[in-house]
């Protein structure tokens, strides 16, 4: 029997993803983030050393190792039961490549404690104490990444926090994403917390009302003949695309003034899913992609080895390493097209030098788009083959951002390379999260007169599109900012 026969119907079901030799498979439950199933290549890989056992084991790359060519596979392998879901998989023998997942919450980067301090105490020093500035409203208008595609399995129901709200996402009983508002307005329990699914509605886990995903309305009330009409909760628009489900967020509750477009190499299956990065960011969302406009910055934060690590302070001071070194070419640009003015454009080429020679092996061209206020699409080609990162930006709450890095490449590169791809995107994310979390926003830059520096100011104008008359503004309150 091939393996890919034991693969259990719902697991190209849940994910929609179909491909002649690889699965991708989402199995939270068992700890496993995102797999790629290396099915019909069993043999190919029999001589790797493998892991059996468990699967109650969190499957995590070792710190170590990660910048030694960032991140040795993992190899599992086990097996599924025939016929049974995802969480009845017990061990046989499929083949995992485990992708890489580096998570850093809000305190993990970018502060510098003294030898006094926790990193922790410093962070939520840095954060009291850091002048804010004039910032722009806090939440702009556009879609945001809410969740992947494959933590929402069918029937799931999921509590997160995002804008400012808690809110409720659940996958229906037809496989539909929703996003609506956690608090029941019976009594304020939060739908999302025990609330359970019942067809395309989402039963309240307190007295079991039920709410309609699509447009929030109470359609059952176990002990009464109607429902009110009040009885609602806000439903938003939702397009699930490219591996995720994302929210629309408009200040006056505009619909939907534009869509998200589909990664083509993505859904074809060319581009498999190899890994993701997630940062909690202390900053104004507006912060960060203006970064991609900062072209300055680059040949200054960027251009030190990536193996000197991520610590602004010392960066500079590794005397072992000034022989290499990145060399950054960019240009942004908003799309002059009225249809497209939501979005933006980088070019940007990356060359590597030892000693001031061409290593071009790591040599990088990238187009990327910056799809509204939350979404970048970046395509890079390279001598190693290609691939794309997907970029994410959702404000948790005013200054704190979710910031997430998915990487796809062909699926001929082989999996440490797309993963050493995505670490030294990490390790460059993580030198600007010292500046972002430390600096303040300032409304109105000194600019010099420099292409550099109307690229910043050009900016500001292009973003401003997507605040509006009522987006919230930010109402400081520093006794509260404490995590
Ligand atoms: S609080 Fe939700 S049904 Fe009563
Ligand atoms: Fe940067």
């Amino acid at each position: 029997m091939l393996l890919s026969d034991a693969v259990p119907q719902n697991v190209s079901t849940v994910l929609g993803v179909t491909h002649p030799f690889f699965y991708r498979i989402g199995i939270d439950d068992l700890w496993i983030e995102r797999c790629i199933v290396y099915a019909d290549y069993r043999d190919r890989f029999a001589s790797i050393p493998y892991v059996t056992g468990s699967f109650k084991q969190k499957v995590n790359i070792p710190e170590a190792v990660l910048l030694l060519v960032a991140m040795s596979h993992m190899v599992i392998v086990c097996k599924l039961i025939p016929n049974g879901s995802l969480q009845k998989a017990t061990c046989e023998r499929l083949i995992f490549w485990a992708p890489l997942e580096r998570i850093r919450q809000l305190s993990d980067v970018g502060y510098y404690p003294d030898s006094r301090m926790s990193m922790k105490d410093t962070a939520n020093m840095v954060k009291r104490w850091k002048s804010i500035g004039d910032v722009p409203p806090v939440y702009p208008n556009g879609w945001f990444a809410v969740i992947e595609s494959h933590k929402l399995p069918i029937k799931a129901v999921k509590n997160t926090h995002l804008l400012g709200m808690q809110l409720c996402v659940f996958r229906d009983e037809n496989g539909e994403a929703h996003v609506i508002d956690a608090y029941c307005p019976h009594m304020g329990a939060n739908l999302a917390v025990g609330g359970v699914v019942k067809g395309d509605c989402v039963e309240c886990p307190f007295h079991a009302w039920r709410f309609r995903g699509e447009d929030g309305k109470c359609t059952h009330i176990p002990y009464a003949e109607k429902a009110p009409e009040v009885a609602k909760v806000k439903s938003w628009p939702v397009s699930e695309m490219n591996g995720f489900v994302h929210m629309w967020y408009h200040a006056e509750d505009l619909d939907p003034q534009w869509m998200i477009p589909e990664i083509e190499t993505i859904a074809s299956g060319q581009f498999v899913y190899r890994g993701r990065t997630e940062h909690h960011v202390n900053a104004h969302i507006e912060e960060i992609p203006e970064n991609g406009a900062d072209v300055a910055h680059l040949g200054h934060l960027h251009s030190p080895s990536i193996t000197l690590g991520i610590d602004v302070d010392t960066i500079r001071k590794k005397y072992w390493d000034l022989g290499v070194q990145h060399n950054w070419d960019a240009q942004w640009e908003p799309l002059a097209n009225p249809d497209k003015k939501h979005i933006s454009t980088i070019k940007l080429k990356h060359k590597m030098t030892l000693f001031g020679i061409a290593v071009p092996i790591l040599d990088l061209k990238v187009y990327a788009e910056q799809i509204g206020p939350g979404i970048v699409y970046m395509h890079w080609t390279s001598v190693l083959g290609s691939g794309i990162f997907q970029h994410y930006l959702t404000p948790e709450e005013p200054l704190e951002q979710k910031l997430v890095h998915n990487i796809y490449t062909d699926w001929r590169m082989p999996p440490f390379i797309s993963k050493f791809f995505l670490m030294a995107e990490a390790i460059q994310v993580e030198r600007d999260m010292s500046i972002w979390n430390n600096k303040k926003f300032i409304s109105k830059p000194v600019l010099s007169k420099s292409k550099e520096c109307s690229m910043i100011s050009k900016h500001r104008r292009w973003y401003s599109q997507f605040y509006s008359e009522n987006s919230p503004r930010l109402k400081f309150q520093k006794d509260t900012l404490d995590w």
